[in-house]
């Protein structure tokens, strides 16, 4: 037994020795002090010695693991010594190099105009209200002086949503909102007038060509208080318009109809390319139509729950994608959603 002690030791030095690499040294420890390694196969076999043999074969088999050890760590301190020189004398790196750059995200030019014109009506005093994309029929039309059978209707191609299988807040028909007056409503229904709030947000319809897609944004606008002029509005829209599109930008207003305001206005911007001497973009016109407008009808107010006899209220709505493309010169509304970042990284 003490012969086979002394062999393991004698041959375990002389391998550690040779040894270069790092997992050579791993497997020589497997080998000769692991778990089922040597050293353990020999100890297994001392329970047959007689006891005052066991003493002194333990003795020896701990200084022999105990030398075994102390050559592993100096060993692993030489392979490792080794392995840094490798490295130092190896191919060398080129530091004169041009790094890589790290891609940057960007704001999708959607983003950057919605949230450029919230700070244009933040300044302006709006606050900031959100309602549900997937609304009530009641708040989307009926609450907006549209009931069911009005012609109105057909001007938004709607997606209704199977009412049995959805519902909201235990009432249906439930639609996709097909624009962002209904957050008017749910804003009066939870505040007091005054009330000035802009409304933005995605809305669906169905639709799809190089002007539409089903899904794009609105911002809506909500202004109630006592004695609210039409003139409020024309003041408040000509500013944001020369906010957004430069000092110089004009802004007309052009009779309209829309079920929730009365009396209703379609609002031009004088044409941000020709600067209102014609061309392609505003088809000779001058001007481009942006966005729709008018005083709050005083059925809106009764459904919110307002007084009509009390308060006066303008309202407007505007096509974020619009704005976007007026103000980048993007020609395909379908481009903004393709997910192509390529096109992002132009804005
Ligand atoms: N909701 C209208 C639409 O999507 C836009 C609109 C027109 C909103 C007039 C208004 C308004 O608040 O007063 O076509």
């Amino acid at each position: 037994m003490h012969d086979k002690l002394q062999a393991l030791a004698t041959k375990a030095l002389a391998s550690l020795e040779k040894a270069t690499t790092a997992p050579a040294l791993e497997a020589l420890r497997v080998e000769f002090l692991g778990k089922k390694g040597a050293l353990a196969e020999i100890l297994g076999n001392m329970g047959k010695l007689p006891p005052e043999e066991k003493k002194s074969v333990g003795a020896i088999a701990n200084a022999v693991r105990a030398q075994v050890e102390q050559a592993l760590t100096a060993a692993q301190a030489r392979v490792e010594a080794l392995a840094l020189e490798a490295e130092l004398n190896g191919p060398k790196l080129d530091v004169t190099l041009p790094g890589r750059r790290a891609t940057f995200g960007r704001r999708h030019p959607v983003s950057q105009t919605m949230d450029d014109m919230c700070a244009i009506f933040s300044r302006l005093g709006f606050e900031i209200e959100q309602g549900p994309e997937i609304e009530l029929d009641w708040f989307n039309f009926e609450a907006l002086n549209v009931p069911a059978d009005h012609p109105a209707r057909d001007m938004q191609d709607t997606f209704y949503v199977d009412e049995k299988s959805l519902t909201l807040e235990g009432k249906g028909p439930v639609v996709l909102r097909t624009h962002t007056s209904p957050v008017q409503i749910r804003t009066m229904l939870a505040k007091q007038p005054p009330v000035r709030a802009i409304m933005p947000g995605r809305v669906y319809r169905k639709d799809s060509d190089q002007t539409h897609t089903p899904m794009f944004h609105q911002i809506e606008g909500l202004f109630v208080d006592q004695k609210v002029t039409f003139a409020e509005l024309k003041g408040t829209l000509d500013a944001f318009a020369k906010a957004f599109f430069g000092s110089s930008a004009k802004t007309r207003f052009r009779p309209s109809f829309f079920p929730f305001t009365e009396p209703s206005a379609e609002v031009d911007v004088s044409c941000t390319f020709c600067g209102g001497s014609g061309c392609r973009v505003c088809k000779q016109t001058g001007w481009l139509e942006v966005l729709g407008s008018g005083m709050v009808h005083p059925n809106v107010f009764r459904h919110a729950g307002y007084d009509p006899s009390k308060v006066t209220g303008f309202a407007f709505g505007m096509g974020v994608e619009r704005l976007t493309m007026l103000r980048f010169g993007i020609d395909d509304l379908r481009t903004m959603f393709e997910n192509d970042y390529r096109f992002v990284s132009q804005f």
